[in-house]
């Protein structure tokens, strides 16, 4: 295999990677108009962070695998570019949601700089590279809108296994010694990181020993792709208090697996539902992956009512909603993805509201958005916003700063007096597959204009 260095990785972009991204689109936009009472059933579509995790952990096997339930969302396909500018081989059947990739053609294992600025995740390569080729080339990933979102913890673990990690120019160049390979360890991370969680575990799965992964993230998606590993052939206990304990094997195997559905879709339609005064099904929701935002919707006065086993979710939205505080957390806390949506919904409900975010330090970023539409929200700081309900929201032309801030301004848009467009729409299309389609099949009218994937 060829290692091509950061500065003759510059000029050896692949055709691929150039012809994806260098495609000057036009801006696709969102129009909303006011619509209320949105109701009906629909199903989710998988969910997309654990997609892109487990798309990276195929690179840990040599063959052919298969992943069904995944979005097209733009997101996955920028990562589905990543592997194929690493050598793999990809299919994705988009109207059957599957995913095919073969891993038998890598011949290389540099990260395009332009990959890594349209997505963080596409670090997530680093912790299979790392355990299949011994080299990880990845451009220093910057900061974004919700904040500095530094990759340290995940270069501090991996150096803890014996990796050597180099700093050139924008570039880290991650090595693991020929002589003494990766090694097991305990390693204790200093706040529960997804992305370092995921990055760790993958590369411990064919460390020999047994690695401990100490205080580690384990939402849905880090506990799906720990499903999907096993099937790929580790081992690994979920063990009291947040630790993951994994004994190294040889080698992982292809696998065809299925990715759990999206809590955060599941999250925000049932936002949407609920501020527009609804009915709605959601029969394949997981329900025990969102237990304290249900717990919220309750408390704000809607109905939630869970199907057997915490499979499926119906809300009847209440007429007369209170305001509610939250706080965001580490998984099992208030999901961050979720915060943004919610705040919409404090905005117009009865009360006051305090809203603090603590897994990023800057994730507030729609507020100025949701005033300009007639929200009552003052920041005391970039993570804690008190919220004045009652407002009567208007159409506005405003701008998504992120994925998650988008979906919280197409349900501003579905309560707000007349129409409102949305700019910066490639957030929305990132994260979400067809989600506005989803939205009108309810009774909602969103309308994406220009975009071209679909
Ligand atoms: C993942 C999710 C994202 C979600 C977030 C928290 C994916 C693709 N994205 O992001 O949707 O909002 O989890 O649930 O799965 N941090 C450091 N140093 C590090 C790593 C993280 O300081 O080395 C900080 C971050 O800046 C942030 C906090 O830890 O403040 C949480 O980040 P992390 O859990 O790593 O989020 P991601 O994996 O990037």
């Amino acid at each position: 295999m060829r290692l091509s260095s950061p500065s003759e990785y510059k000029v050896t972009m692949t055709e691929q990677c150039q012809q994806e991204y260098s495609k000057k689109k036009k801006e696709p936009f969102l129009i909303v108009q006011q619509s209320s009472g949105l109701s009906g059933q629909v199903s989710l579509a998988g969910a997309k962070n654990a997609v892109l995790v487990s798309l990276a952990s195929l690179l840990l096997a040599e063959g052919i695998s298969v992943l069904h339930n995944v979005p097209a969302s733009q997101d996955v396909h920028t990562m589905l570019a990543l592997l194929k500018h690493l050598g793999v081989q990809t299919h994705f059947d988009e109207v059957a949601k599957i995913v095919t990739v073969d891993t038998r053609g890598i011949n290389r294992v540099d990260v395009c700089p332009d990959l890594v600025k349209q997505m963080r995740a596409s670090v997530l390569v680093m912790g299979p590279l790392l355990a299949r080729f011994g080299a990880a080339d990845v451009a220093v990933p910057g900061g974004c809108s919700i904040g500095s979102r530094p990759i340290e913890y995940h270069l501090s673990l991996f150096a803890q296994m014996g990796v050597k990690i180099m700093h050139e120019n924008e570039w880290v160049c991650a090595r693991v010694s020929s002589v003494t390979g990766l090694q097991a360890r305990r390693l204790v991370l200093e706040y529960p990181s997804v992305g370092a969680t995921e990055n760790i575990l993958m590369a411990a799965t064919v460390t020999p020993g047994i690695t401990t992964i100490v205080n580690a993230a384990l939402e849905p998606e880090v506990l799906d792709l720990v499903a999907l590993l096993k099937k790929m052939g580790a081992h690994i206990a979920v063990v009291a208090p947040a630790m993951l304990v994994i004994t190294g094997i040889a080698a992982l195997h292809p696998v065809e697996h299925t990715v759990i559905v999206d809590r955060l879709e599941a999250g925000t339609l049932l936002c949407a539902v609920a501020a527009t005064g609804g009915h709605l099904v959601l029969p394949d929701a997981r329900a025990y992956d969102l237990d304290i935002f249900l717990e919220k919707l309750r408390a704000m006065g809607h109905s939630v009512t869970v199907g057997t086993d915490g499979v499926g979710v119906e809300l009847i939205a209440t007429a007369n909603p209170r305001a509610v505080s939250f706080k965001t957390g580490p998984y099992p806390g208030f999901p961050t993805d979720l915060q943004a949506p919610f705040m919409v919904l404090q905005a117009v409900a009865t009360g006051k509201s305090l809203i603090e975010e603590t897994v990023f330090e800057n994730r507030l970023m729609h507020v100025p958005a949701l005033c300009a539409m007639g929200a009552a929200i003052v920041c005391e700081r970039s993570d804690r916003a008190r919220v004045t309900g009652g407002a009567r929201l208007q159409g506005a032309a405003v701008a998504a700063t992120d994925i998650r801030a988008s979906a919280a301004l197409v349900i501003a848009g579905l309560i707000a007096n007349g129409e409102t467009m949305i700019s910066e729409v490639h957030h929305w299309l990132r994260g979400y597959d067809g989600l506005q389609k989803k939205l009108n099949q309810l009774g909602a009218h969103v309308q994406l204009i220009g975009q071209e994937y679909k």
